[in-house]
């Protein structure tokens, strides 16, 4: 994904661009499927807002359209806020300004669910937070299924704060600043990891930011520019997204799938280890984000020992390893690399568990590259906030107890959406995930990126299956969260399907978006 200030050629807005007129069906003018699709990429991701775009007449040869088709589309973008020019430096993608969001100001019952807020994409007012009716509904509320991520525990937060603003005290006359973290949260996450079959240390563990920020660690310790990182896909989007800003170059390995149920190919990602020595591998074995799947005990004994063979550090994103909903899954990957080998630098957070908002991950990894990769932290970040640390460590006194709290929820809600689904879009191949958060739908058609620019019309905030890939693959799917209350989903449901039956019948004109 292009980022922040940065240059997009017109060969790669093409190819982010491929299947534009297709995707806007009949009767939908040049211009406006050129700038829906546009805003559609804007919307989930695939595009960064701060991003300098081509100008009219590069993108028109690369799209083999008349120059005015490129120069209308972006006039409507631009009055929808999705560009800006800046004097004598060409034009950039922008943030169209958001509705008011009202979802700051309900507070959320127990049982909150919903993902819901304004997302800048669509002209609706957001559902208010949590599910509670917007102060000031002046449109269709807008539902947020961008995100596959839990709510928060309501009860469980507010105790662990309070625990922790008591403890506060105890760490103000120390000078908070302690890279690797505080000692109590270290040794509660290497005591969880021991308890599920892979032994570790406090010495182990560096507490930071969320898992990505530790993905971020890693890259900037292990990988440089050019450098080649092995990925899954479909994949994490952050991943993508990560391996992009550091200049590096993805090996993507295509997931398979066996009767319905998706898996890795361990010769696969042998041979492109071999072929590509790339500077890591980045792995999800545990309900894999976007496809769900779970990787066998005997493929993780493979995979360690291809990455040992071929020498590239692996970095195992165990995130969605509890959020298991039919049975447990196999010990950590980790735990099948012993003595000496290739570094597995294993990740993890609270934000799939308990709530992405808290900010809490973690990376275990050899010592030795532990004190290094804390090396290069010393001019980021420096170190995670005290409070938030305090509250992990007495989330992590309750954490079975929400997990499984979690689990009822979510098999409850998983059975919902299917059924929801298989009545309202039979034609949709919807397989049952055995954990995580979200469907990966296979459509039957390459319509996904269409349908995101449509659902947008109808308030829904989606992700387009291409977000979980390289190179313009997965049109043909879309990952669907089932995080939201019944009633929620029920509604989204209705809506998809509304947004669906428009692409038939021929998709409206962004103005309509806009
Ligand atoms: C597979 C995976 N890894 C990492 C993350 C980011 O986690 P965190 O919020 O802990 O940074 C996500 C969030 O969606 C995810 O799905």
């Amino acid at each position: 994904m292009p980022g922040m200030d940065e240059h997009l050629g017109a060969g790669s807005l093409a190819r982010l661009l491929r299947g534009w007129r297709e995707g806007a069906g009949a009767g939908t003018s040049a211009q406006a499927a050129l700038a829906a699709r546009i805003s559609a990429l804007l919307a989930d991701g695939r595009l960064a807002v701060g991003t300098r775009v081509p100008s009219e007449r590069e993108l028109a040869t690369a799209l083999d359209v008349g120059r005015g088709t490129v120069a209308a589309a972006y006039e409507e973008l631009r009055e929808g806020g999705y560009l800006v020019r800046r004097r004598g430096s060409g034009t950039w993608t922008s943030q169209p300004s958001a509705p008011v969001s009202r979802t700051d100001a309900a507070p959320a019952p127990l049982d909150g669910a919903l993902h819901v807020g304004a997302t800048g994409f669509a002209p609706f007012a957001p559902i208010g937070a949590m599910g509670a009716p917007p102060a000031q509904a002046w449109g269709r509320e807008v539902i947020d299924l961008a995100h596959a991520a839990p709510w928060a525990p309501m009860e469980a937060m507010a105790e662990a704060g309070a625990r922790a603003l008591a403890e506060l005290p105890m760490h103000l006359a120390g000078s908070g600043y302690d890279v690797l973290g505080l000692p109590a949260l270290r040794e509660a996450v290497a005591a969880r990891l021991s308890a599920q079959g892979l032994r570790t240390t406090a010495d182990e563990i560096m507490i930071t930011a969320g898992a990505q920020h530790a993905h971020a660690l890693v890259a900037r310790a292990l990988v440089r520019p050019g450098d080649r990182v092995l990925l899954e896909q479909p994949t994490y989007p952050g991943a993508i997204d990560l391996v992009r800003h550091t200049s590096a170059r993805p090996v993507p390995v295509a997931m398979t799938e066996h009767d319905g149920t998706p898996g890795w190919d361990v010769e696969a990602i042998a041979a492109a280890m071999r072929a590509s020595t790339p500077a890591v591998g980045y792995l999800v074995p545990d309900h894999q984000n976007p496809t769900g799947a779970v990787m066998s005990a005997e493929t993780r004994a493979a995979v360690v020992a291809a990455a040992a063979r071929h020498g590239v550090p692996l970095v195992v994103d165990d995130c969605l390893r509890e959020m298991w909903l039919d049975a447990p899954t196999p010990p950590p990957l980790g735990a099948w690399s012993v003595g000496g080998g290739t570094p597995v630098i294993t990740t993890g957070s609270l934000s799939k568990t308990v709530w992405g908002g808290l900010r809490i991950g973690w990376m275990r990894a050899p010592r030795t590259l532990l004190r290094r990769i804390a090396g290069a932290r010393a001019s980021d970040d420096i170190s995670t906030p005290v409070l938030e640390q305090l509250v992990a460590v007495a989330l992590f006194d309750r954490l079975d107890e929400i997990i499984a709290e979690s689990r009822r929820v979510l098999v409850h809600r998983r059975e919902h959406l299917r059924d929801a689904l298989a009545r309202a879009l039979p034609e949709w191949r919807t397989p049952r995930p055995p954990g995580g958060f979200s469907l990966w739908i296979d459509l039957g058609v390459p319509r996904s990126s269409a349908l995101v620019e449509a659902a947008a019309r109808a308030g829904i905030h989606l992700a387009a299956g291409p977000r979980f890939g390289t190179g313009g693959a997965f049109e043909q799917y879309l990952r669907l969260p089932y995080t939201l209350s019944p009633d929620a989903l029920d509604d989204a449901v209705a809506r998809l399907a509304e947004a669906w039956d428009t692409l038939g019948a021929g998709a409206p004109t962004l103005t309509t978006v806009v």
